[in-house]
């Protein structure tokens, strides 16, 4: 359905004679292999970022930093004012759901983001969805005030902006947990021990989703993408349950929607589990984490489905020659369907900018695969 979906897309704007102003990263999203692959980098308005540390240190609170339209907005264009990536992912965190929720983040230093938990045997309280989306409103504004601020400058005039949320199971463990963890062992316990009521905390989990995504949708992001970055660590016995089929049900009511918003997941480590979640999910694109043997990936997904990432995080903090031999590979294996460049997973604070700044001119310089044009 999806790929059917897809195609009538890029029918349909090909008719309309409007491809020339659509930029590589949304043509690729919609099935087509450009000459340069489009290029963003996961996290990459952060602490990397000397302009990034800036304007964060001029506000305490993270979730307020969030929260404030004119900061977010300021660092979301950092990125593509230094270094002209070909999409923008508005600043803005998978956890403030979460809070929205009720269940109050903050973020520690050094130790990452702490909740208010939910313990075995407690319900996720169903919100008000006036009130939920009424305070999430400064992410709309912070996208649209993006738009503006991008559309000012000649460089950066109509890069698409990418919307996103953490799936429900990612959200889920932090909701379970109160924070970050290596084995989720709340988050496990809870799925076996209170079966029903981690059915009803998804269903409230993933409705809190779509309505978000909506809103960024409404407020004008071009795409969107489902950070499940805990996928990998859920007994694979659930996988169908609270993997596949609530990310599904996104998907779906989205594309129903919203036709022309393409979707990418990133169900991270989820090993061989990825071609039944590419199957069942049906996203445009694939985001592929490091972990992941890629030639495995390339060869057991459809041709339809645009692939997304895989270079370790690591690699581009060594930078030079080793990283150039790492692309080279990638781009030399995945010739015959889109490709988007992106790491495995988010760029680390000890990254060097110019290794991102080197590392783009690099790939712009190659060009490399087919054109249609
Ligand atoms: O990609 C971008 O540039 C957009 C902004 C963005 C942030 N978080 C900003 C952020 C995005 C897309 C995220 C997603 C996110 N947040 C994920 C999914 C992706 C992934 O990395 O797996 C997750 C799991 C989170 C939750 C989260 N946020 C944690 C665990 C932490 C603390 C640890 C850490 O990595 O710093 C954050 C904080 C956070 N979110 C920072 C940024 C730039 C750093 C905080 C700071 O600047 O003080």
């Amino acid at each position: 359905m999806i790929y059917e979906t897809t195609n009538s897309y890029y029918i349909l704007i090909i008719n309309n004679n409007i491809l020339d102003g659509i930029m590589n990263f949304i043509k690729t999203l919609n099935g087509e292999i450009t000459k340069t692959p489009p290029i963003w980098i996961m996290r990459q308005a952060g602490r990397y970022m000397q302009d990034y540390r800036n304007v964060r240190s001029t506000e305490k609170n993270f979730i307020e930093f969030c929260l404030n339209p004119e900061k977010a907005s300021n660092v979301t264009c950092q990125p593509i004012q230094k270094f002209g990536m070909d999409a923008a992912i508005i600043f803005s965190d998978i956890l403030l759901i979460l809070h929205m929720l009720n269940h109050q983040v903050i973020f520690v230093k050094n130790e990452g983001p702490k909740l208010h938990k939910l313990n075995l045997g407690e319900p996720l309280l169903l919100p008000k969805w006036d009130t939920y989306l009424t305070n999430l409103q400064p992410v709309s504004e912070a996208i649209k005030l993006t738009r503006v601020k991008l559309d000012k400058s000649e460089n950066t005039k109509d890069t698409p902006i990418i919307g996103f949320s953490g799936s429900p199971w990612t959200l889920f463990t932090y909701l379970i947990e109160g924070g970050s963890s290596k084995d989720f062992p709340n988050a496990r316990k809870f799925l076996w021990a209170d079966h029903a009521n981690s059915k009803q905390i998804f269903d409230i989990l993933t409705h809190a989703i779509i309505h978000f995504l909506e809103l960024q949708i409404k407020a004008g992001v071009n795409a969107i993408m489902l950070f499940d970055s805990w996928a990998g660590s859920i007994p694979a016995r659930f996988r169908n349950e609270f993997v596949y089929q609530p990310t599904k049900t996104i998907t779906q009511t989205l594309r129903q929607k919203y036709p022309r918003i393409p979707i990418i997941c990133l169900p991270k480590s989820i090993g061989e589990g990825i071609v039944e979640f590419v199957d069942i999910v049906q996203p445009n694109c694939v985001a592929v984490d490091h972990l992941t043997d890629i030639e495995f990936v390339h060869k057991s997904i459809p041709k339809e489905v645009v692939i997304q990432g895989n270079i370790d995080p690591l690699c581009l903090v060594t930078g030079g020659d080793v990283l150039k031999k790492e692309v080279d590979y990638l781009l030399n294996l995945i010739t015959d369907r889109p490709y988007i460049f992106n790491l495995g997973h988010g760029i680390v604070p000890e990254t060097p900018e110019q290794n991102v700044a080197e590392i783009i001119s690099y790939i712009r310089e190659k060009n490399i695969g087919l054109s249609i044009s």
